[in-house]
C-alpha cells in the first residue's frame, strides 16, 4: 500500500480534515483564554501602578525623593519602575532617568514599549501639584509568562494531535483499503474470463459491500446472458449437424450412384468436403460448450503427464514421418503428477501439436517436453515454423481466428479454443511464446495466480 493511495481515501481525509478542525476549534479557545486572561492581567498591572503612585504621592512633596528611592529599593523582583522628575522633566531620583518621549502626561496607565521591558508592560506619567513629574511603571512579566505557557501547551498538544491523528487517519484507512485490494484482485480475475467469479461481500453491510453487491448482480447478468449467447451457438451447430449430415449422405450417394466425370465429379467432391468442414466445425463448436459446462471436479484424477505426452508422441509419429517433420520430446520423469481429466489434457496436447507438425514445413522440427518449475510441471510444445507475430499471440485462442501467415494450411481456427477451455477448466494457463524461430505453446500445470 503506497502513502499516496493512503491519501486518496475517503477515511484518512475526514479523520485529517476533523483533526484540522479540531485543532482550529483548540487554537481559537486558546487564542480566546489568553485575551480574557491578559486584559484581566493588564487591568490588575494598571490597578497597582496607580496605587503605587497613589501612594507615593499621598504624602506630599515632603520626602518624596526618599519615599521613591525606597521603592526602588524595596523591589525585589525588579519589576517596578520609578523616576521623579523636575518641571523642567530633569531627573531627580529613582530607577527611571529619562522621561519615554511623546507619553502622555495625564496619569493614565498605557502600554510602553521599551527594549527594555517585556511587551505589554504599563505605565503613568503624572503631573504633581507642586509641578514636579512622576513616572510610576510596572513590567508585564506575568504576561510573558502566560503566553510562554501557552505556545509550549500549543506546541505540545499540536504536535501531539498531529501525530495522533495521521496515527488514526491511516489505521481507519487500512482496512477499507485493504478490501478495494481483494476487490481489485478479484474483478482483475473476473476480467481474465473467470465468468463464475464474485466479489467478496462482507457481513458489515456497508457502502463497500453495497458497491460489491451491485457489481455482483451485474456480473450475474453478464454471466447469464454470455451462456444464454453461448447456447444459441451451441444450439444452433446441434440443430444444423443432422441436415448437414443428411445432405452429405446425400452428396454421397450422388457421388457413388451417378458416374459423373470431369468437372461435374469434382464440383461434388469439393461439396462433399466443405460438407466435411462444416461439420467439423460444428462438432469443435459444441467441444468447446461441452467442455465449459462439464463439472470440473467429477472427472479429476492424479494424471501422470509422463504418460499423457508419450501417448500423444506415439499417436502423431506416424503423421509426423508423413510430413517429413522431426518428432523430438525431452521428457522430465521426476515431473510431479497433477489433478486433471486424463482425456481432456491429452486433447489439449494433441491440438497443439497437430498445429505444430501442420503449422512446420517439412525438414522442421518439434519438441514436446515436460519440465519441473517450483510451481509445478509444465508442458512444453516447440516447433522452428512460421511461428505467430506477438500482436496475434493473443487472437489465435479466439474461435475462428486463424493467423494470416498460415491461412492456407486447412483448419477453422478452433483448435485452440478447445485447448484453452481445457486450460481454463483446469485453472491452468496456456502461454504462447517466441521460440525464435517458430512457436513454443507451453502449458502451466498449476493454479493461475501462482506465478511469481
Ligand atoms: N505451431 C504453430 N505455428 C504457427 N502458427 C500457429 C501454430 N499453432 C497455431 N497457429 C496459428 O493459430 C491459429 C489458430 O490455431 P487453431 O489450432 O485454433 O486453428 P487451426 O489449427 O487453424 O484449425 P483447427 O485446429 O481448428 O483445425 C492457426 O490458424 C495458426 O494461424
Ligand atoms: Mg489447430
Amino acid at each position: 500500500m503506497r502513502p499516496s493511495e493512503l491519501w486518496r481515501t475517503t477515511p484518512f481525509r475526514l479523520t485529517l480534515m476533523n483533526g484540522a478542525v479540531f485543532g482550529l476549534a483548540v487554537l481559537a479557545l486558546m487564542g480566546v483564554i489568553y485575551q480574557q486572561t491578559a486584559g484581566y492581567l493588564t487591568r490588575q498591572i494598571d490597578g497597582i501602578v496607580v496605587s503605587e503612585a497613589r501612594n507615593l504621592v499621598s504624602g506630599g512633596s515632603e520626602h518624596l525623593p526618599e519615599r521613591v528611592t525606597q521603592a526602588v529599593a524595596t523591589d525585589a523582583r525588579h519589576i517596578g519602575y520609578y523616576g521623579l522628575f523636575s518641571a523642567e522633566g530633569i531627573w531627580i531620583c529613582g530607577n527611571v532617568r529619562m522621561l519615554p518621549p511623546r507619553f502622555p502626561i495625564d496619569g493614565v496607565p498605557r502600554e510602553i514599549h521599551s527594549p527594555n521591558l517585556q511587551p505589554g508592560s504599563r505605565a503613568l506619567v503624572e503631573r504633581l501639584p507642586w509641578g514636579e513629574i512622576l513616572y510610576v511603571g510596572h513590567d508585564a512579566l506575568v504576561l510573558t509568562g502566560l503566553r510562554s505557557i501557552e505556545v509550549n501547551a500549543l506546541l505540545f498538544s499540536g504536535g501531539l494531535a498531529l501525530v495522533l491523528g495521521l496515527a488514526a487517519a491511516a489505521l481507519l484507512s487500512v482496512r477499507p483499503l485493504q478490501r478495494i485490494d481483494n476487490l481489485r484482485e478479484a474483478s482483475r480475475a473476473a476480467l481474465k474470463g473467470e465468468l463464475g467469479l464474485r466479489l467478496p461481500v462482507s457481513r458489515r453491510r456497508d457502502e463497500i459491500d453495497m458497491l460489491a453487491g451491485v457489481a455482483n448482480a451485474m456480473m450475474d447478468e453478464a454471466e447469464r446472458l454470455l451462456w444464454e449467447v453461448k447456447s444459441v451457438g451451441e444450439n444452433v451447430a446441434h440443430d444444423l449437424r443432422t441436415p448437414l449430415n443428411r445432405l452429405r449422405a446425400l452428396l454421397y450417394r450422388v457421388s457413388q450412384e451417378t458416374r459423373l466425370e470431369g468437372p461435374e465429379r469434382q464440383m461434388i467432391d469439393q461439396a462433399l468436403a466443405e460438407t466435411d468442414e462444416l461439420l467439423t466445425r460444428f462438432r469443435a463448436l459444441q467441444r468447446i460448450g461441452e467442455i465449459e459446462r462439464r463439472d470440473r471436479q467429477a472427472f479429476f484424477e492424479p494424471v501422470r503427464l509422463q504418460s499423457v505426452l508419450e501417448h500423444v508422441i506415439e499417436l502423431h509419429e506416424p503423421l509426423a514421418e508423413d510430413r517429413g517433420v522431426e518428432l523430438a520430446a525431452d521428457i522430465a520423469a521426476d515431473a510431479p503428477q497433477v489433478q486433471a481429466d486424463p482425456t481432456l489434457l491429452f486433447e489439449a496436447v494433441s491440438n497443439v501439436v497437430d498445429n505444430a507438425l501442420k503449422f512446420t514445413p517439412s525438414g522442421g522440427k518439434v519438441c514436446i517436453r515436460l519440465v519441473t518449475r517450483p510451481e509445478g510441471p509444465r508442458i512444453e510444445v516447440s516447433d522452428n515454423g512460421p511461428g505467430v507475430p506477438q500482436a496475434e499471440r493473443e487472437a489465435v485462442l479466439q474461435r475462428f481466428y486463424r493467423a494470416a501467415r498460415t491461412r492456407n494450411e486447412p483448419g477453422s481456427g478452433l483448435g485452440l479454443s478447445i485447448v484453452t477451455a481445457i486450460a481454463r477448466m483446469h485453472h491452468f494457463t496456456l502461454v504462447l511464446e517466441d521460440a525464435r524461430p517458430g512457436l513454443r505453446v507451453a502449458l502451466n500445470c498449476w493454479p493461475r495466480g501462482l506465478e511469481a
